[in-house]
C-alpha cells in the first residue's frame, strides 16, 4: 500500500483465464471468449442501486465505485474479460471542457466549441496523471480486486468521436455542427484531432502502466463520416494512436493487444485491418463471413450480435449465437455485441448469450 492508502500497480494477482488475450492474438483457445460492451450498465439492478442519486462523472472520479461497477457483471456471468467503468468524455473534461450527464438526454456540453478560435480555450498539453489519475487509480484497484479472474480492458474515445461531441455539445441525429468543421475548417479540424490524439496516446499508456491488459478505441461516430472523410479525419489518427502506443510499450518491454471499434465504418474494414490493431470490432450490420474475407485473416475480429437480439426468447439467442460462431469461425474471434447493451434488457438474456457462446464454441472446437 502507498502512503495515501491506494494500492500500487504492481504484484497483481496471476491471470487465470487468458482466453480473451489469446483470441486477440489469433492463438488457439478451448472456447471462444465473450464479453459485452456496456456490460457494466443500467440493465443490472445492482448497477442502478450503486449509481442511484449520484452524478455520473462524480461516479467516474471514485476509483472504489468504478471498481465495484466493473466487477458487478463478473459476479453474475462467466465473462472472459472486464472493461473498466469510466467514460470516453473524461478526455474533453481533462482538456478543460465542462461536460454534464443529463438524465434522459445524455452527455451535454454547456459551452461547446463553435469556431476555430475556441480551440484556444483547450488545454493542449494535458498532464494525464494529474487530470486523469482517477481513472488510473480505478484501473489499478480493479486489477487487484479482480483477483486475476479475467483480463481488464482499458479504453478511450477516438479523436473524431470526441471532436464530434466537443463541437456538437451532445448527441445528435446528423452531427452537422461537427461535420461543418470538416468541410469549412479542415485545418482547425486537423489541429483539434492532433491535440486529441496526443492526449489519447498518453492516456492509454497511463492505463497500461496502471494495469490495463488490453485497450479498446471507440470510434463510435465513424458512420457519420463518408468514406472520403473517414480516410482524412478518422483513419490516420486511429493508426497513429496504435503505432505510438505500441512503439512506446515496446520500449518498456510490454505488449498489450489493441481493439479498434469504428461503428458503421463498412467502407473502412480493409484499412482498419491494416492499422496496427490486433482486433477489429464490428457492428451488427456486417456479415461475419464477408468481414473475414475482407480482413483476410490479418486480424482477430470482435462482435457483432445485434443488441436487440436480447429481446428474443433464450432458445432463439442460442441459435443466433451458433450462426454467428459459424460465420466468424472459432479462431481469432471474440464474441460480443455490435454495440452496447440497453438499460431495459433482461440480465437473463445476457446469461443465455454467454452460455451459448461457451457451449457452442467448445463443441465446434472439439470437432
Ligand atoms: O461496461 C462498459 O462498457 C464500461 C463503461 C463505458 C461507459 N461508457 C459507461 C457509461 C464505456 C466503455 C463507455 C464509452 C462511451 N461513452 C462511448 C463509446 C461506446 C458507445 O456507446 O459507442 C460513448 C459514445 C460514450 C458517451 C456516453 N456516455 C453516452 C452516449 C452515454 C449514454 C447516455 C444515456 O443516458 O444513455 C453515456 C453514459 C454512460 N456511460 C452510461 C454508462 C454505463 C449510462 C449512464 C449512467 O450510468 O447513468
Amino acid at each position: 500500500m502507498s502512503k495515501d492508502g491506494l494500492i500500487l500497480p504492481k504484484d497483481f494477482p496471476q491471470l487465470q483465464n487468458d482466453t480473451f488475450l489469446r483470441a486477440a492474438r489469433g492463438e488457439e483457445t478451448e472456447h471462444v471468449p465473450v464479453w459485452c460492451m456496456r456490460q457494466a450498465g443500467r440493465y443490472l439492478p445492482e448497477f442502478r442501486e450503486s449509481r442511484a442519486g449520484k452524478d455520473f462523472f462524480d461516479t467516474c472520479r471514485s476509483p472504489e465505485t468504478c471498481c465495484e461497477l466493473t466487477l458487478q457483471p463478473l459476479r453474475r456471468f462467466p465473462f472472459d474479460a472486464a472493461i473498466i467503468f469510466s467514460d470516453i468524455l473524461v478526455i474533453p473534461q481533462a482538456m478543460g471542457m465542462d461536460v454534464q450527464m443529463v438524465a434522459g438526454k445524455g452527455p451535454t456540453f454547456p459551452d461547446p466549441l463553435k469556431e476555430p478560435e475556441d480551440l484556444q480555450r483547450l488545454q493542449a498539453k494535458v498532464d494525464v496523471d494529474k487530470e486523469l489519475g482517477y481513472v488510473f487509480k480505478a484501473i489499478t484497484l480493479t486489477r487487484h480486486k479482480i483477483e486475476g479472474k479475467v483480463p481488464l480492458i482499458g479504453f478511450t474515445g477516438a479523436p473524431w468521436t470526441l471532436m464530434s461531441y466537443m463541437i456538437e455539445g451532445g448527441g445528435s441525429r446528423t452531427f452537422s455542427k461537427a461535420k461543418r468543421w470538416l468541410y469549412r475548417h479542415p485545418e482547425a479540424s486537423h489541429m483539434l484531432l492532433r491535440m486529441l490524439t496526443d492526449v489519447i496516446v498518453e492516456y492509454l499508456l497511463g492505463q497500461v502502466a496502471a494495469g490495463a491488459q488490453a485497450l479498446q478505441v471507440f470510434e463510435s461516430h465513424a458512420g457519420i463520416l463518408g468514406p472520403v472523410e473517414f480516410q482524412e479525419f478518422s483513419l490516420p489518427y486511429l493508426r497513429d494512436i496504435a503505432r505510438c502506443v505500441k512503439d512506446k510499450l515496446k520500449e518498456a518491454g510490454k505488449d498489450v493487444p489493441m481493439i479498434v471499434f469504428a461503428k458503421d465504418a463498412h467502407y473502412g474494414l480493409e484499412d482498419l485491418s491494416q492499422s496496427h490493431y490486433e482486433v477489429v470490432g464490428l457492428d451488427w450490420t456486417i456479415d461475419p463471413r464477408s468481414a473475414r474475407e475482407r480482413t483476410g485473416g490479418k486480424v482477430s475480429l470482435q462482435g457483432n450480435m445485434d443488441p436487440c437480439a436480447f429481446y428474443a426468447p433464450k432458445e432463439r439467442i442460442s441459435d443466433i449465437v451458433k450462426k454467428m460462431l459459424e460465420g466468424f469461425g472459432t479462431r481469432g474471434y471474440i464474441a460480443n455485441l455490435g454495440h452496447g447493451l440497453y438499460p431495459d434488457m433482461d440480465p437473463e438474456s445476457v446469461g443465455a448469450f454467454v452460455e451459448a457462446v461457451h457451449q457452442h464454441s467448445k463443441q465446434m472446437i472439439k470437432q
